[in-house]
């Protein structure tokens, strides 16, 4: 199988362990179960779940005590960009190749939506620890909440909102770009690493592994929103430009920031090859990363 037949029927898999963990759209709040379903299976290239099934199976993880926590990571991840297209923050209108949530269910409605799967992931997650009740599995569940708040996720995209139309400093902007992305990328592959047993010393090394990944992914996500087109990406080009923010291309032109996506993601895959496993489609997957076009 190539590595695009092998990219394909994995995110196929993780498409319906999603679909089994999400919510029957019944009762008298309907109406914001549609939202989520909506938001979630709109497609998306799945990445974070991946990233956290491929490092557990690096390290040797072979049940499906991942699995809830794959599904927790895609809701957590599908809720930030619900909010992140809010009128409130960024104002765009389509996502993943479709009109955003709040456009088509109102603005109310997309943020209960993006409330309630974030309720939701720990709602699913805590069904995993009860599963297993084991201290790999309350760590993974700690790590989850960790990497998407306030020293994560919600913190980078806090400076983010707060720094629209002001000069940045190049540190402000890596601390940006570490929360607001590397953090939810940290915490799939690490959830990952603890669930399937790995030491300390590889933990952290995943960590660093991720962290690099997750900038490299954002300059990417950067360069895309000056290069590609609506129709490609399923998303707004120039929405930083409409937004007044100061990016990585921005700040450092078009060609360095194409050069440093593939040093930062050349450090990645020399840091995850110190380690004495190996899993070469999250090899492939990395360096696909470099070159993606949405
Ligand atoms: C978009 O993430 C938000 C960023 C961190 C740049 P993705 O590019 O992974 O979005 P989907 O899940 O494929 O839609
Ligand atoms: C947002 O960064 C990252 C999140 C935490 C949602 P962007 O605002 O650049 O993401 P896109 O371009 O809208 O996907
Ligand atoms: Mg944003
Ligand atoms: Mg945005
Ligand atoms: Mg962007």
């Amino acid at each position: 199988m190539s590595f695009k037949e092998e990219l394909q029927k994995k995110t196929e898999e993780i498409e319906e362990i999603l679909k089994s963990y999400l919510p029957r759209e019944e009762g008298f709040q309907k109406t914001v179960l549609e939202a989520m379903n909506y938001s979630v299976l709109a497609g998306g290239k799945r990445l974070r779940p991946m990233l956290m099934q491929e490092t557990y199976r690096m390290f040797g993880g072979t049940g499906k005590i991942v699995e809830p926590f794959m599904a927790a990571m895609e809701m957590i991840h599908t809720y930030s960009l619900v909010h992140d297209d809010l009128p409130a923050m960024d104002n765009d209108e389509y996502r993943r190749g479709k009109k955003t949530t709040h456009a088509v269910y109102g603005e109310a409605m997309g943020i209960l939506a993006g409330d309630a799967l974030l309720n939701f992931a720990f709602e699913t997650a805590a069904k995993a620890l009860e599963k297993q009740p084991e201290a790999h599995t309350a760590r993974a569940l700690g790590i989850l909440a960790r990497k998407g708040g306030i020293y994560g996720m919600i913190g980078g995209q806090t400076v983010d909102v707060e720094s629209e139309g002001q000069p940045l400093s190049r540190e402000k902007l890596d601390f940006i770009y570490r929360l607001k992305t590397s953090a939810l990328i940290e915490s799939s592959m690490t959830i990952g690493a603890v669930l399937a047993g790995a030491g300390e010393e590889e933990i952290r090394c995943i960590e660093q592994v991720a962290g690099d990944v997750g900038l490299a992914f954002q300059i990417q996500d950067d360069i895309l929103d000056v290069t590609s087109t609506l129709e490609v990406l399923g998303k707004p080009i120039h929405s930083d430009d409409k937004n007044q923010k100061t990016t990585y291309v921005t700040l450092e032109g078009l060609d360095k920031a194409k050069r440093d996506v593939e040093e930062i993601s050349a450090r990645a895959l020399k840091n995850l090859s110190s380690l004495k496993f190996r899993n070469v489609f999250l090899e492939e997957l990395i360096r696909m990363l470099i070159t993606r076009e949405k």
